[in-house]
Parts: structure tokens; C-alpha cells; sequence
């Protein structure tokens, strides 16, 4: 409590409301006594609404800073790895050497799905998007842990939190597996597990297949990136599942669906697209008027942020990673000179330096995916992957503190209160 206080005044009434202060960011005013005086607030889009505490991740998106537990995601995409950023996110501190050790194995240990799961997928036509396929099975995989799913238990909770970190892989990989009509491959555990997924997604039980570590470590990266974000859409979608009493597998499916939206994590996806649609540079002025033309809802798609209005400082790190990708396995995609021109042909045009439009976290990965061979319609299943263990630490993190259902109210327009009409009088 900061002791400060906002006074809200409305006719001859004046409301003392306590203003809160963070270790970071800005000061927040507790408006909940609006409503014992006879008021809701109103904040459509939640533009200026914290809905909850929370010590997992801080955004300054004025400055392009991302920090996990403290920690710049600069850092931890060069110096860590994804789960020891797992580790991080569900514990708040990096693990030491014995600690890692620790978590590694079980989740690697984690890795296999129940043997039955497989027949979920068959339910599915074989061009089902992967995301739609990823919504049911995990879902779905409730219905295998009912044993463990005392949602106030922590070792219950702890428990849940490994499985879908160690499982959504492996998940992921059958879903595409089952798109492509290859048979599923199982986790192995002596692989890393960036390793492990693409094993799981490129090898087949007809030959040998070997991992190119340069793929390896991009893959880890790219879910060191996606890992976690503070209260955006998906993450709130786990966070309010979560707050009626939910199992984990079900906040979490909820939470995939939430992202699959274009305006979301379907934006890497959309992002190739946007650039197969284009075709070359002759045609990106043209594109860019489209953009502009306020009758054409034509969106820049990887471009723009609710929160960072400077520069995600994912994009820059996801730009570097690419750069490096395409030039280690010798790749000359004519589409990353594509993506680069439209970049630099937005970042000076008024249209987009005024509405504070720069690249975000989707606007390369898809040419690194691409690169590393993972088809567009699994872009978003890879984005859903990495951020697991930020959903999860969310969902955690809610349960260990005391918490009321979240449900927001409204500012009603709609008829007022009538008489039902018969109807011979319609
Ligand atoms: C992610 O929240 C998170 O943290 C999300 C995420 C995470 O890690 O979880 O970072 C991941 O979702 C990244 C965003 C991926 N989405 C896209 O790339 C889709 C394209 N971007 C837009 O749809 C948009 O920028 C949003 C949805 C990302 C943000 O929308 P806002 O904050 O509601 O902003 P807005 O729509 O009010 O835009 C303000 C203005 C509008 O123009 P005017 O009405 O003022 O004239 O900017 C325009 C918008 O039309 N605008 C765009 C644009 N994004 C905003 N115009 C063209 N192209 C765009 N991409």
C-alpha cells in the first residue's frame, strides 16, 4: 500500500479511493469501493485495468523492456534455456545446478501421453488445423488425471504444472504428425527437449534422424521468447478459467483457443500469409496503401502492440535468431528480404510512426519456423507450446493466494424493463 490516495468526485460526492504502488511500473488506483457508492467502472479492451498481482513478468512497453523474474528476456534468450525459464517462471528464481538437474528430469520424465490419448486425434479429419486438434486434447486430458486433480492441493498443482510443460510437445508433434498421415513418434528421453520436438515432429520409424543442434538451440529460443507476457489475452483467459475452480488442462485448453486468434498468436501464421499474399517488393507500396485505406480492413499483421508502443524486444532478439538461422544452414528465403523492406518501408511512414506500430514477437518467427521446417498451420501451436509455462505460472500463482470468480460487469444499453408481448399483439 502506497498510502497515497485518488479522489474521485461525482456531484457533491467525493470518494477517497487508496492508490497502490508495484516494485516496477505505475501506481494502480483500487476502485473497488466505486461500487458500495453505486457505480461500476467501465474499460472495454481493459486498456488501463490491472486485473490481479502478480510477480511473474514486468512490461514497460514505453521503453521495450520484457523481464521474467527480473531478468531482461535479452538475457535469458542468449544465456539460458527454455526450461530453466520454465523453472523461473513457476518458481521465481533461476534454478542452481541441482535444482535444474532436478526439474529436467521430471519433466523429460513426463514426456509420454497415455497410450489411449492417440485415438482422440483420429476423431479428427486429417486436415483439421493443429490448433483445433491441440483445443481438444488438451482439454480432454483431464479426463486421464482425475486422480490427481485436487486444483487446492499443491503437490496436486505442482504435478499438473510438469505434465503439461513435459506433454504439450509431445501433443503438439502427434497433432502434426496425424496432419501429415506419418505415425506418431515417441518422446525420448535422452534428447533435450527442444531436441525431443523435433524428433517427435521430423523423425520416422523407417530411419535414423539427427537433430541439427543449429535447429535445436533456435527452437529452444524461440520458446524462451514466447514463454511468457504478463496479462494478455490468453494469459487472462487462464487466469479467469482458473479463477472458477477449473482444472489446469481446462484453463489451459481455453487458454490455446484464446490464442489461436489472429489479433493473438495467430498473428505468426497470418504473418506468412500476409507475405505469400504480397508476393514480391513491387508490390508493398501497394500493400502499405491498403494498410492505410480505412475502408480496407487490411491489418500489417506481426506489427502493433497493446502494450509496447517502441519496439518488442522479442522481435529484435526474433530478428537476430533468424538472421543467424537462414545464414548457419545457408537458407536465402526471399522472404525475409520481404519482411525486412516492409519493415523499414512502415517504420517511416507516418501512418504507422503515429499509431506507435512497430514489429512484435510474430513478425519473424514464422520465416525461423518455416526455415526449420515446421509448416504455417503449426506456427501457432509452436507459439502455444512456449507459453505453457507461463499460463501454467499464472494459474499457479492465482491459486496461491486467496481469489474471488472473476466477473466483470457492464454498462447496460439495452431495453429497459417491459411487459412480455403476446402473440397476436406482435
Ligand atoms: C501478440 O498482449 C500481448 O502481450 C500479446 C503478445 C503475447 O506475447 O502474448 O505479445 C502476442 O498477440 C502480439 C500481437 C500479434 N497480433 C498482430 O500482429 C495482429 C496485428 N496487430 C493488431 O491487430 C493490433 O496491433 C493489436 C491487436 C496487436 C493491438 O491492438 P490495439 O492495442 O487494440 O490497438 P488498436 O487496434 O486500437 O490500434 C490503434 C490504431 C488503430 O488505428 P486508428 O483507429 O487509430 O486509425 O493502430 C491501427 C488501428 O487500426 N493498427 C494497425 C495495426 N495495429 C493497429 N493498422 C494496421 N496494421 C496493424 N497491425
Amino acid at each position: 500500500m502506497s498510502g497515497k490516495k485518488a479522489t474521485l468526485t461525482i456531484g457533491d460526492k467525493s470518494l477517497d479511493l487508496p492508490v497502490l504502488s508495484g516494485t516496477m511500473g505505475p501506481d494502480v488506483i483500487d476502485v473497488k469501493d466505486v461500487l458500495s457508492n453505486g457505480y461500476f467502472t467501465y474499460d472495454p479492451g481493459f486498456m488501463a485495468t490491472s486485473a490481479c498481482e502478480s510477480k511473474i513478468t514486468f512490461i514497460d512497453g514505453d521503453k521495450g523492456i520484457l523481464l521474467h523474474g527480473g531478468y531482461p528476456i535479452e538475457q535469458l534468450a542468449e544465456k539460458s534455456d527454455y526450461l530453466e525459464t520454465c523453472y523461473l517462471l513457476l518458481n521465481g528464481e533461476l534454478p542452481n545446478a541441482a535444482q535444474k538437474e532436478d526439474f529436467v528430469g521430471r519433466v523429460m520424465n513426463h514426456t509420454m501421453v497415455h497410450e489411449q490419448l492417440q485415438f482422440f486425434y483420429r476423431g479428427f479429419r486429417r486436415d483439421a488445423h493443429p490448433m483445433a486438434v491441440m483445443c481438444g486434447v488438451v482439454g480432454a486430458l483431464s479426463a486421464f488425471y482425475h486422480d490427481n486433480l485436487d486444483i487446492n492441493d499443491a503437490e496436486h498443482r505442482r504435478i499438473a504444472a510438469i505434465r503439461l510443460i513435459a506433454k504439450m510437445p509431445t501433443m503438439a508433434a502427434m497433432s502434426y504428425k496425424y496432419s501429415a498421415g506419418q505415425p506418431f513418434m515417441y518422446p525420448r528421453n535422452d534428447l533435450g527437449y527442444a531436441e525431443n520436438f523435433l524428433h517427435m515432429m521430423f523423425a520416422t520409424p523407417c530411419a535414423d534422424y539427427k537433430v541439427n543442434p543449429i535447429v535445436a538451440k533456435a527452437m529452444d529460443r524461440i520458446f524462451v521468447l514466447h514463454a511468457d507476457h504478463e496479462q494478455n489475452a490468453s494469459t487472462s483467459t487462464v487466469r479467469l478459467t482458473g479463477s472458477t475452480g477449473a482444472n489446469p488442462y481446462a484453463c489451459i485448453a481455453a487458454g490455446i483457443a484464446a490464442l489461436w486468434g489472429p489479433s493473438h498468436g495467430g498473428a505468426n501464421e497470418a504473418v506468412l500469409k500476409m507475405l505469400d499474399e504480397i508476393g514480391d517488393v513491387s508490390k508493398l507500396d501497394d500493400f502499405i496503401e491498403r494498410v492505410k485505406d480505412k475502408n480496407d480492413s487490411t491489418k500489417l499483421m506481426g506489427f502493433g502492440h497493446r502494450v509496447y508502443k517502441n519496439f518488442d524486444p522479442r522481435a529484435k532478439v526474433m530478428k537476430q535468431t533468424c538472421d543467424e538461422v537462414l545464414t548457419a544452414l545457408g537458407i536465402h528465403d526471399p522472404q525475409l528480404e520481404l519482411a525486412m523492406k516492409l519493415e523499414e518501408i512502415a517504420l517511416s511512414d507516418e501512418y504507422f510512426v503515429s499509431r506507435k506500430l512497430y514489429p512484435n514477437v510474430d513478425f519473424y518467427s514464422g520465416i525461423i519456423l518455416k526455415a526449420i521446417g515446421i509448416p504455417t498451420s503449426m506456427f501457432t501451436v509452436i507459439f502455444a507450446l512456449g507459453r505453457t509455462p507461463g499460463w501454467i505460472a499464472h494459474w499457479l500463482e492465482m491459486h496461491s493466494a486467496p481469489y474471488k470468480i472473476s466477473r466483470p460487469r457492464q454498462l447496460y444499453t439495452g431495453p429497459v424493463q417491459r411487459d412480455f408481448v403476446p402473440m397476436d399483439k406482435r
